[in-house]
């Protein structure tokens, strides 16, 4: 592969490094062993427009650890990480939330380059990543994104799980104008279950003025796949982090107690 591996190694030290480094074991799920309640009487069962069904809720006495949602003007945000909550399926174990974290880095053929660097969600060990539902994706040329999960596997051992892609094009008429996402001017790919907090990042892996000049930037990001569409302006005129302030569209599981999400 004509790539330059120190580009992919750095990467990869920090990613690994970040997420150890940040990997906190906080404590849960005193109230999580009992079964589920019926609604408290008092407790709001909306926030603006989002349902908030038990064991989700918003006051005292309305939620099961650590279901407990912040609500304010600008909506409803699972307390636990800040997360903006789109909506709650009791019925699948889903909640979508908007994922703010879009990681992006720009190589400006005038020397200038700057990035977001490491882009992480620690989930408390109720959510998980939904492997089913949710893609990782990266926009560019010659771009490298990696993604590093921390998961409980069989016996709830810990492990780290890297995945990644690249996305390859030489100029813009090499870009896919569909909307598929495989590998020109876009790449995707799947991740294993039990991702309960992860990181993204994204760079080149060739230092090339040619793609530089029509293609600066670089994006990396998990979303829910049915959700995203590309579209071949997002590799140079739009700018995919700045179009999506707020984030993207994140599907997890949640499970109440130590039960599998499936
Ligand atoms: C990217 O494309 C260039 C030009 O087509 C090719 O030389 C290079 O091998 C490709 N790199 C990868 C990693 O596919
Ligand atoms: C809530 O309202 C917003 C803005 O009007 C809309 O985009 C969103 O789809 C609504 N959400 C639900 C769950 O109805
Ligand atoms: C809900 O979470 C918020 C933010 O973590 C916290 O300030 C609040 O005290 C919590 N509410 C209850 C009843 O635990
Ligand atoms: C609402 O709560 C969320 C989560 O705590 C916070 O990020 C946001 O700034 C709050 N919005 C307002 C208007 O206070
Ligand atoms: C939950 O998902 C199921 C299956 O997609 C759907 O039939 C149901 O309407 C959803 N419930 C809510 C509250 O969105
Ligand atoms: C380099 O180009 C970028 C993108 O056009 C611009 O934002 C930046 O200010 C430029 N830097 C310098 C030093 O001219
Ligand atoms: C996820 O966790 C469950 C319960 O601990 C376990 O049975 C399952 O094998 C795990 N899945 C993966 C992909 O590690
Ligand atoms: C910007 O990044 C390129 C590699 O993509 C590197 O060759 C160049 O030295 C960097 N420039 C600065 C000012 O760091
Ligand atoms: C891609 O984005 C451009 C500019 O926003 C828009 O005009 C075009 O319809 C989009 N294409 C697709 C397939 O969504
Ligand atoms: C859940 O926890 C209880 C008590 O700690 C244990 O007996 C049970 O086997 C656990 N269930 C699973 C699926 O891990």
């Amino acid at each position: 592969m004509d790539c330059s591996p120190i580009t992919g190694q750095k990467l990869l030290i920090l990613l690994a490094a970040t997420l150890i480094l940040q990997h906190s074991t906080t404590a849960y799920g005193a109230e999580s062993s009992g079964s589920i309640r019926m609604m408290q009487p008092g407790c709001l069962d909306k926030c603006g427009n989002i349902s908030i069904p038990y064991p989700f809720g918003t006051g005292k006495g309305c939620f099961q650890e650590p279901f407990n949602v912040t609500c304010n003007e600008t909506g409803a945000y699972l307390s636990s990480t800040e997360v903006r909550v789109l909506d709650i399926n009791l019925t699948l174990g889903e909640v979508r939330v908007q994922n703010p974290h879009i990681a992006w880095n720009c190589d400006y053929p005038n020397g200038t380059n700057s990035s977001n660097g490491l882009n992480i969600l620690s989930l408390d060990p109720f959510h998980k990543l939904s492997d089913k539902k949710n893609k990782f994706i990266a926009i560019g040329c010659a771009t490298l994104g990696l993604i590093a999960g921390s998961s409980k596997g069989k016996n709830q051992v810990d492990f780290l799980t890297v995945n990644s892609c690249y996305s390859n094009c030489t100029d813009a008429s090499s870009v896919d104008d569909s909307t598929e996402c495989i590998g020109l001017g876009c790449c995707k790919t799947s991740f294993p279950g039990n991702i309960s907090s992860f990181s993204t990042t994204t760079g080149p892996f060739l230092d090339s003025p040619a793609i530089q000049s029509f293609s600066p930037c670089s994006y990396s990001f998990v979303v829910e796949e049915g959700w995203f569409k590309f579209n071949r302006s997002y590799i140079n005129s739009i700018n995919f982090a700045s179009k999506y302030t707020d984030g993207v569209p994140l599907v997890l599981d949640w499970v109440v107690g130590n039960e599998s999400c499936s």
